[in-house]
């Protein structure tokens, strides 16, 4: 989907993840640097892994992330997260990215998406079970 595709509809999924993109993360381009959007979308789907996987989880794979526009610095970053897929011990996470510059107006725009999968571990960093309740 292009940028100008997602103009009109509105975010889904659940609100994981929101900050201020800084003067510091910029690029040589002096806009926000790949990497530190990739870093966000990872700790918002941590935190939704956490919901699910009720304890400890690691990244294990990072699938297919799409930069649709650039970031402004001052620009309000929000990770919205869905739960795809809960397996035996891993649970696949879309994350979208929206940002807004409220100095400007209300409106948002999907910056960027990516499919994150998380591992449930135990104490020895081994795959554990996904508890029961929830995969249900
Ligand atoms: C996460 C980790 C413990 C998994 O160990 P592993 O021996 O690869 O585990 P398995 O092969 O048993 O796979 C565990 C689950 O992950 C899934 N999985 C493993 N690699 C995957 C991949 N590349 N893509 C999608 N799913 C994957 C498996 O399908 C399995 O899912 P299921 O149990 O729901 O069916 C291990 O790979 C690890 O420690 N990786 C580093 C994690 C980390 O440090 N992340 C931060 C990066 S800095």
């Amino acid at each position: 989907m292009s940028a100008t595709e997602t103009e009109n509809i509105k975010p889904t999924g659940e609100l994981a993840l929101q900050t201020l993109a800084m003067p510091k993360d910029t690029n040589a381009n002096g806009d926000i640097f790949g990497g530190w959007l990739v870093s966000q979308m990872d700790l918002a789907a941590g935190i939704a892994s956490k919901k699910v996987t009720r304890g400890r989880s690691a990244t294990v794979a990072i699938k297919g992330i799409n930069f649709l526009s650039p970031v402004k610095v001052g620009a309000t970053v929000s990770c919205f997260t869905t739960v795809v897929c809960i397996g035996r011990t891993s649970v696949q996470i879309q994350v979208d990215v929206w940002t807004s510059i409220f100095d400007i107006d209300d409106r948002s725009k999907k910056v960027a998406d990516g499919l994150f999968v998380f591992v449930a571990i135990d104490d020895n960093g081994k795959p554990r079970k996904i508890p029961q309740q929830a995969a249900e």
